[in-house]
């Protein structure tokens, strides 16, 4: 057999690996190259999984000591073990990505660890604990996603002034954390360590929250998240942290410019986004150039030099997980010669925060701004019965549909569980659904998924609840 490998991906997160599987399901003779020491990139081992652990577990801390009483059961006082708390999130991202070798044993894909640098057509170099080699491969994917985008002037030590990554794992609960940036990661760690004790203020440079979603879900969202008791800062940028002191000075200064101030943290959570990470990757060998903000631009997951491909947080598109998975799978099916294809236009955006808010398609903002012609059904979660007995009413669910066609063209959502629920309008828009099908689609009574009928049924204007 020869050595020379079909498929080489640099890279074990979730484009990488879903990339690597799919190939070695497609009899391709492949390898992934990891650096990190474990599988799962990002995602599993620094991202979504472990945040979402300390979002279920912090939720339902909050939930104990302010709503048990309410529902008529009585505990002891609720205490808090964050060793345990952090112990559990361990064990999750433990677990899983360990499930990852096990489906690269099962596939046949060979992992190799170390650092995977291209050093020309068909090689991959990796420097590995051992020494250096080199493998030779028809195709090499570019899989090596993003790191976070740092803020000049502020230094990240990642135990007082922390990235998401330090957030996952503060030794102790802060009194006062500042967030800089009011995105995703902003709203979801924030409201972790709020619920375990923290002050939170936020920082956002711009003039709302969650810029690029649905504007009336985010002025919701704000309204809520400052109910639960996070103090907003819009229109306002950091210009720098003091860290000479017990506690850090940040300085603030309106985005406009204008009079500074100063206000105390314990931690500071730097979240302005993330950038493509290819740092020491080779790409000149190949020929190939990134764009202005470090991305390598893809046609159908191919670069600009023959046999080498790239998916996930280091192209174009959103920097979400099941994205790059898609784009994975797509990538070795194009590989192997098959048609594989991603739909960008249903790529669903979900923020795990309580309320959670959900969006998919275009946005209210978007239409408007184009021009096209739609109609709007909301429905809002006060008149759900379901949400009624869990006493989880804040929120709506928002359907946007052609005004001629009644093609769903968005969905945009903010409550209980809607990260679940949107799924049925990823499949219904995957289908070209009108908003009549789901409006005349019998939805199980009680639940929260009535709310989405009901919105439907709203767009066509006959809304048989509230
Ligand atoms: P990555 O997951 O970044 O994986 C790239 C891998 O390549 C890394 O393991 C890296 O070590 C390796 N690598 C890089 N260079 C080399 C090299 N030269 N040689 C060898 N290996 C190399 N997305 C969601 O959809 N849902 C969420 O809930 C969510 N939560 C998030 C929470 C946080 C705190 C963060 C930071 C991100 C979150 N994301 C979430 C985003 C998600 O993690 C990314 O979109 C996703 O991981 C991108 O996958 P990827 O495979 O492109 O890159
Ligand atoms: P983000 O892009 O979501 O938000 C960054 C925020 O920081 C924006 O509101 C931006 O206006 C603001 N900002 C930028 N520069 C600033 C400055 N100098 N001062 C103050 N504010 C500033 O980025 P975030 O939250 O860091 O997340 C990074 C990526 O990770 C996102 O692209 C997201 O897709 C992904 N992610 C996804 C999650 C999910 O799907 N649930 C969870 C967490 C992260």
């Amino acid at each position: 057999m020869s050595d020379t490998y079909d498929i080489v991906i640099i890279g074990g997160g979730p484009g990488g690996y879903n990339c690597a599987i799919r190939a070695g399901q497609l009899g391709l003779k492949t390898a992934c190259v990891e650096m990190r020491g474990t599988l799962g990139g990002t995602c599993l081992n620094v991202g979504c999984i472990p945040s979402k652990a300390l979002l279920h577990a912090s939720e339902l801390y909050e939930v104990a000591g302010s709503q048990f009483a309410n529902l008529g059961i009585k505990t002891g006082a609720i205490e808090l073990d964050l060793d345990a708390m952090l112990g559990q999130k361990d064990e999750a991202v433990d677990g899983l990505t360990k499930g990852i070798e096990f489906l690269f044993k099962k596939n046949g894909v060979e992992y190799i660890r170390g650092r995977g640098r291209i050093a020309g057509p068909g090689k991959v170099e990796v420097d590995a604990e051992g020494g250096k080699s080199t493998l030779e491969t028809k195709n090499i994917v570019i899989a090596t996603g993003s790191e976070v985008t740092p803020l000049p002037g502020v230094t990240i030590d990642e135990k007082r002034v922390v990235s998401s990554t330090g957030a996952l794992a503060l030794e102790q609960v802060p009194d006062k954390l500042v967030l800089i940036g009011a995105g995703v990661i902003g709203l979801e760690l924030g409201s972790v360590w709020r619920r375990l004790g923290a002050q939170v203020t936020v920082v956002e440079y711009l003039d709302r929250i969650l810029p690029g979603m649905d504007s009336e879900l985010a002025k919701t969202a704000q309204r809520t998240f400052a109910k639960q008791g996070m103090d907003f800062k819009l229109g306002t940028k950091v210009t720098g942290v003091d860290t000479s002191g017990d506690r850090l000075g940040v300085t603030l200064e309106p985005a406009a410019g204008g009079e500074a101030e100063t206000i105390e943290a314990d931690t500071v959570l730097v979240c302005i986004g993330r950038r493509p990470f290819t740092d020491g990757l080779g790409l000149e060998t190949v020929g190939i150039e990134t764009d202005q903000r470090g991305f390598i631009a893809n046609d159908q997951y191919r670069t600009s030099a023959e046999n080498v491909w790239v998916v996930g947080d280091c192209t174009h598109g959103p920097m979400l997980a099941h994205k790059a998975e898609d784009e994975g799978v797509a990538c070795a099916e194009r590989i192997a010669g098959k048609a594989g294809h991603v739909n960008y236009g249903v790529i669903p955006g979900v923020v795990y925060t309580a309320p959670e808010i959900a969006s998919v398609g275009l946005t209210e903002d978007e239409l408007k701004k184009s021009g096209r012609k739609y109609k709007k059904g909301k429905f809002p979660f006060q008149a759900n019965s379901r949400a009624r007995t869990n006493h989880a009413t804040d929120g709506f669910v928002k359907i946007l549909a052609d005004a001629e066609t009644d093609e769903i063209l968005g969905a945009h959502m903010i409550g209980a569980n809607v990260g679940e629920m949107i799924g049925e309008l990823c499949v219904a828009m995957e289908f070209r659904a009108a908003s009549e099908d789901i409006a005349r689609t019998c939805h199980p009574h009680p639940t929260l998924t009535e709310a989405i009928r009901q919105a439907a049924m709203g767009v066509e204007g006959w809304t048989m609840q509230s």
